[in-house]
């Protein structure tokens, strides 16, 4: 077999993020820190390949550029592939076949994250080499998912993207191996009726064309962080987890109890910071409670207030603020409370904002 080569999605609008992504790509906001796509990159990375490319869209590709690189701080070889519009995940493969040529690949959309190494299903792939290797999971919503048919022995029959009646709960999860027969499947397919060339539609059709394929159902989590709520969980789980101890910042008559990263340039002042926690470079807390499942980014400010399950980015200033909970604020956002009268909520909000007042 030719060495695997892996493919990473990159592009997408990030409408359902909105406002965080007007401002940058859904793949790179951070979940306790660290940009999502670092943790697809380096899941990937730890299999051994060596060749990936990520595919961007010419609204974000930039940013992505710049803060992934070439790949050299991993030791790996990073191509940009542009995809010209969101036309589906299989035209994406399609931009990509001059960097992947005749090489299987493992596909991985930028904003999955999932609980478990893949290095068992990669080895599977290598050993039977099937045409096309996929995840499922269980999930309550499929109807927003690809969507797997099974027949009475555990067996993929068919597949069928968001359909309206789902013929099983299990969902097609972001990862995919590929034989370079996909891209004959891909040449075979006509855009769905959202407009797209889906990657569901091709293995379908290397399943009618009788083509060997492998499926596995996975039970630990697994999230798309597309949506607010996602991000969040994604961000609990993930502090849950992974999350170690440690406080090297400044502490002072403050209690930093639990698993809290606290890098050394952060200082805790007068205040009460209970893990998982993770806060950013520089970041100062002050006569405040920061609460478990909290990520502050960098530079950021907390002055007199309460916290808990938030993702704050860099540069938030958060100051008296009784208590802020399930918030996730995009980047140099001001969050603060004056007692001045009149009182009356003053806002000066982005497009697609959210304010939710008790
Ligand atoms: C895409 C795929 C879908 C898959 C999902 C996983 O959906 O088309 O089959 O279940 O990713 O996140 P999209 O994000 O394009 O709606």
């Amino acid at each position: 077999m030719n060495s695997v080569k892996a493919l990473v999605l990159s592009g997408g609008k990030g409408t359902r993020l909105r406002p965080i992504t007007h401002t940058g790509a859904k793949q790179l906001v951070p979940i306790a820190n660290k940009p999502i796509l670092f943790y697809v990159l380096e899941n990937i990375i730890s299999l051994g390949i060596k060749d990936i490319g990520i595919v961007i869209a010419p609204e974000t590709g930039e940013i992505i550029k710049t803060t992934v690189g070439n790949g050299d701080r991993w030791g790996v070889n990073i191509t940009y592939i542009l995809q010209p519009e969101p036309a589906g995940l299989a035209h994406a493969v399609k931009m990509a076949e001059p960097f992947l040529k005749d090489a299987p690949f493992l596909m991985y959309l930028g904003d999955n994250l999932i609980g478990s190494g893949l290095s068992h299903f990669y080895q599977k792939f290598l050993e039977k080499k099937p045409d096309a290797q996929i995840l499922l999971k269980a999930v309550s919503d499929p109807s927003r998912f690809g969507v797997a048919r099974i027949d009475e022995n555990g067996q993929v029959v068919g597949l069928i993207e968001k359909p309206k009646k789902p013929p099983s709960n299990l969902a097609l999860i972001g990862v995919y191996l590929f034989s370079p027969k996909i891209h004959e499947a891909i040449a075979a397919i006509r855009p769905s009726w959202r407009g797209e060339l889906e990657i569901t539609d091709a293995i379908q059709r290397l399943i009618e064309w009788n083509c060997p394929i492998l499926s596995e159902v996975i039970d630990t989590w697994w999230l798309d962080t597309g949506k607010k709520d996602d991000l969040l969980e994604a961000n609990t789980i993930v502090l849950d987890e992974w999350i170690k101890r440690n406080v090297q910042g400044k502490v002072v008559d403050s209690i930093v109890s639990g698993r809290v990263i606290l890098p050394a340039s952060a200082r805790v002042k007068n205040s009460q910071v209970r893990g998982p926690v993770v806060i950013g470079e520089h970041t100062i807390i002050e006569n405040s409670y920061i609460g478990p499942f909290t990520s502050i980014g960098h530079k950021a400010k907390i002055i007199n207030s309460t916290l808990e399950h938030c993702v704050l980015l860099d540069g938030v200033k958060v100051e008296n603020i009784e208590r802020l909970e399930d918030a996730l604020i995009g980047r140099n956002s001001k969050v603060l409370k004056n007692n001045r009268l009149p009182k009356a909520l003053k806002l000066m909000i982005g497009d697609d904002s959210v304010v939710e007042i008790p």
